[in-house]
């Protein structure tokens, strides 16, 4: 009986570790609003639409943000400058610490935040 109790407790305190754990990695790991509020907003501006001539319009119809995600990620990373571009997106936005995993989860929130639907 105890010692089945006992079991019954060690695997919930299992458990719990397992949940803490997972808590903890969520919490470590910037959301992608957030990279985009810390890294990206300067340029890109709080609504998508660009803050200086030369940065493109991310909300327009057929714009940047409807290029395949990869792609986006892609040019996220390593930068991007277009034919004829007045000015060229910088690799990882500008900032060196900016992981893959930061980029994956800002072009989705891009997409979600000012892609056109
Ligand atoms: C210094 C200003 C600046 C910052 C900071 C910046 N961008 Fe850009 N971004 C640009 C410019 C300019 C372009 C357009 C470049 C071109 O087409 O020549 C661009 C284009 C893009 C594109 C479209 C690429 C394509 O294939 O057409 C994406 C996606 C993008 N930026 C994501 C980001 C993300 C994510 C961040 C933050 C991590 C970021 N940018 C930070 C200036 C910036």
């Amino acid at each position: 009986m105890q010692a089945h109790s006992m079991i019954r407790q060690a695997s919930l305190a299992v458990a719990c570790i397992g949940l803490l754990a997972s808590a903890s990695n969520v919490l470590a790991q910037a959301t992608g609003k957030d990279v985009y509020e810390q890294t990206c907003i300067a340029c890109h501006g709080v609504d998508g639409t660009g803050v200086l001539p030369g940065i493109p319009d991310l909300t327009e119809p057929g714009g940047r943000l409807t290029k395949p995600e990869e792609l986006l990620i892609e040019h996220t990373i390593n930068g991007f400058q277009s034919p004829g571009s007045p000015m060229a997106m910088p690799p990882r936005g500008g900032n060196a610490a900016l992981t893959e995993q930061d980029a994956r989860a800002v072009v989705r929130y891009m997409i979600d935040a000012f892609g056109p639907r």
